[in-house]
């Protein structure tokens, strides 16, 4: 019998997206997972039930989903989710392990072995699961968007009978996933782009997109984890990195903000004084804003308005591109749910990197180090 995979409907205000898409049944089918929908999961991201049932998903009750062997998720379970789980099921989701430390608590108590797609090693083997890059690509472009539609001004240079008009300047801070695909989303746009990172060696990427690299001068050798993650720069320089940001950020028409430093608030780099320097109608995109924000006045989830400059400070907007973002979320799911199951049958190997790295707790305890220390302290 084929191991029984849950999809049930989010339960998150705002979140449209789905675990699976009617597209992967039968890839699942293949890999030996039989998906069965809870009634209406698919609605949010315009996926029917008919379309999902076309291609060999069972449609099924809330119980049945979340009662099933593996259960896949988009946001991070409720409790009421977490309750309706079997003993010994899997659950694979974004779980924010570092953010929501009681939530891996409270699915090892429920004898849950949990995977947070947050957790996935960014190694060449996991790409195909690499859920936070999918979903990064996605706010980087929806982020140009937003900012262009509020920008009172063209992004491109147009040449009229009603004269010339030059290009908006658009700054990226942050050019990791969600900033190249800001650099580039701007760029189709017409926009004249330059972007900044603590990670010099991204200046090619920014280059290669049409992008002009900011060099500011600071040291920042040591930015940088093994992982090749960004490490939160000391005091003295973080305050230098804002002032030397300053004039970059007044020259700026729209500033897109997407640095992110993981398992820590995001670091601050447009003051409220950068802010008071640039131009009436300048918008900023903050993508950091669940995260405390890339700018100082910043709201997570609101619009603020600082003296005719927009801050959007948007908190899911994969989710706003439900389709897509749910076909590609789905894929991931799919490519670590596929490291699991063996001729049938759930096997889990923890001395497997992806499968070691990713699970957050197992046989009712926690047993990702972090977040066992985040619960202890
Ligand atoms: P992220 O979302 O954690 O951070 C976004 C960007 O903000 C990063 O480029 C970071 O350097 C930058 N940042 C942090 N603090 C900053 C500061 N104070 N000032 C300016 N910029 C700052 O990063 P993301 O996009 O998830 O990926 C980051 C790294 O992971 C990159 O090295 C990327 O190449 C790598 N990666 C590797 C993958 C793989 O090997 N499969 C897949 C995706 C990313």
């Amino acid at each position: 019998m084929a191991i029984s995979v849950g999809v049930p409907k989010e339960s998150v205000a705002g979140e449209r997206r789905v675990a699976a898409v009617p597209e992967l049944v039968q890839r699942f089918q293949k890999a030996g997972m039989d998906i069965l929908l809870e009634k209406g999961a698919g609605d949010a991201a315009c996926y029917t039930d008919s379309d999902f049932e076309e291609k060999g998903a069972r449609i099924v009750s809330r119980a049945e989903a979340l009662g099933a062997d593996i259960v896949l998720k988009v946001q991070p379970p409720s409790a009421e989710e977490i309750k309706g789980l079997k003993k010994g099921a899997v659950l694979i989701g974004f779980l924010s392990p570092l953010d929501q430390p009681q939530v891996a608590r409270d699915l090892a108590a429920a004898g849950a072995s949990a995977f947070a797609m947050e957790l996935v090693p960014r190694i060449s083997r996991a790409q195909t699961m690499d859920a936070l890059s999918a979903m990064g690509s996605i706010g980087g472009y929806r982020a140009v968007l937003l900012a262009a539609e509020r920008l009172p001004k063209f992004f491109p240079l147009l040449t009229t009978a009603a004269g010339t008009v030059k290009p908006a300047n658009v700054l990226v801070l942050g050019a990791g996933v969600a900033g190249l695909q800001a650099i580039a989303t701007a760029r189709r746009l017409g926009a004249r782009v330059s972007a900044y990172d603590i990670r010099a060696e991204v200046k090619e990427q920014i280059e290669s997109l049409g992008g002009r690299f900011v060099e500011l001068e600071i040291e920042t050798q040591d930015s940088e984890d093994t992982g090749g993650y960004a490490k939160a720069l000391a005091e003295e320089k973080a305050k230098r990195q804002t002032e030397l940001l300053e004039p970059h950020i007044a020259k700026a028409d729209v500033v897109v903000t997407t640095a992110l430093i993981p398992g820590r608030p995001a670091p601050v780099l447009i003051t409220e004084n950068a802010v008071k320097g640039m131009h009436a109608g300048s918008v900023i995109v903050d993508l950091a804003a669940a995260n405390g924000g890339n700018c100082a006045l910043t709201k997570a989830g609101e619009t603020v308005d600082a003296n005719g400059v927009t801050i959007l400070g948007p908190t899911n907007l994969p989710a706003e591109m439900a389709i897509h973002a749910s076909e590609m979320y789905g894929r991931t799911l799919l490519a670590l749910a596929g490291e699991m199951v063996k001729e049938g049958e759930l096997s889990l190997d923890f001395d497997d990197e992806i499968i070691g790295g990713s699970c957050v707790c197992h046989g009712g305890d926690v047993v990702n180090e972090r977040v066992k220390s985040l619960l202890a302290g």
